[in-house]
């Protein structure tokens, strides 16, 4: 393997721009290839962000033997395809959230890198940001005692529109998949698998979730209180409440850059920016795997991944979403 790892692209929308944005900031990181649907678009991205090839087939890219790791960055329908293509073409794959659409698609995911012995992860760029470092290093200081609660929520005005990759049922749309999986992440985080799950939502003339309002507990009666919605604009802030005290995670907690402390009467402000757009922390941890051999990360390991979907599905389970795949 090459000194820096060599990284592809599949699927150059929206979140790929923010992606191979943040790639250029790695020294460790070289944008090798991109692939798109279209030739045309995957060549104007290779010249802005550098890549050397530009391919129009997925297929093709991961073909290429120069590359080590390929971003998969397509609507969620097709995470299992795409990764499941990778794989087998011998690549290491950094897979977009969800993984898959439903835990039976991300357990065949694990097992197809595990065969292979090639490096899996899902982009939860949140588990990287530096506020988590803290607020984990907080949690296990014992600063705010044993957790009672975690409270978070989710939500933006999204502009309805049936073919959208957010309201089309066929690319597995609705707020839970897209952005209640970083309520449930954070709940998975600090309060690990709910023992019991109960959740409504709202649906759209699509019939994909537009407002899901989830409560988990736990074994010793810990709550996580949780909310996504794709039709208003939420304060997305996150409170993790504690015996002796609590911690907030500022707008938008997902990739916070501020915490705050409340204890004792007190409270503390910890300043803690990502640096670049936020996913130069994923992309350097990414990297560190791949060049020390590692199959996974021990910050954010597959079986995180397995038990994340495990929980979504319990959830769409009880809000009555079941999408073609499931
Ligand atoms: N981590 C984060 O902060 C974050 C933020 C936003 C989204 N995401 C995740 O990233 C994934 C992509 O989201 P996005 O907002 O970037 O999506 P998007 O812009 O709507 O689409 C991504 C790309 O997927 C490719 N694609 C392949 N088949 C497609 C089809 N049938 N319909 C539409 N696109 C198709 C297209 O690329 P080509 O035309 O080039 O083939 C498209 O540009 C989602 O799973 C989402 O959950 C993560």
């Amino acid at each position: 393997m090459s000194k820096k790892v060599h990284w592809g692209i599949i699927g150059l929308g929206k979140i790929a721009i923010n992606f191979a944005t943040d790639l250029q900031l790695s020294e460790t990181a070289i944008l090798h290839g991109v692939a798109s649907r279209s030739q045309k678009k995957a060549t104007i991205f290779a010249k802005k962000y550098n890549a050397n090839k530009a391919y129009d087939s997925y297929e093709a890219l991961a073909n290429d033997p120069e590359i080590d790791v390929i971003y998969i960055a397509t609507p969620h329908v097709f995470h299992y395809e795409n990764t499941l293509l990778c794989l087998q073409k011998g690549k290491a794959v950094l897979c977009e959230k969800p993984m898959g659409i439903n835990s039976k698609q991300v357990q065949t995911m694990i097992q197809e890198a595990k065969s292979r012995k090639l490096f899996l992860m899902e982009a939860i760029w949140t588990r990287f940001m530096p506020s988590y470092k803290k607020v984990l290093e907080l949690l296990d200081a014992q600063t705010i005692g044993d957790i009672i609660s975690v409270h978070a929520d989710f939500g933006f005005l999204g502009k309805f529109d049936p073919e959208s990759r957010l309201y089309n049922k066929d690319l597995a749309g609705g707020s839970l998949l897209d952005i209640g999986l970083y309520p449930i992440f954070l709940s998975l985080l600090v309060l690990g698998i709910p023992t019991d799950i109960k959740a409504m939502a709202r649906m759209t003339e699509t019939d994909v979730d537009s407002f899901c309002s989830m409560l988990f507990s736990y074994k010793n009666g810990e709550k996580a209180i949780l909310e996504s919605t794709i039709e208003v604009d939420t304060p997305t802030e996150a409170f993790i409440h504690g015996t002796k005290g609590s911690i907030k995670l500022h707008r938008r907690f997902h990739h916070a850059g501020t915490i705050t402390l409340y204890k004792d009467g007190q409270e503390t402000i910890f300043e803690l920016p990502h640096a670049g757009i936020g996913y130069i922390h994923e992309i350097e941890e990414v990297n560190a795997c791949i060049l020390n051999g590692e199959t996974e990360s021990e910050k954010l390991p597959l079986e995180f991944s397995q038990n994340l979907i495990e929980i979504i599905d319990r959830v769409k389970s009880e809000i009555g979403l079941k999408y073609s795949a499931d």
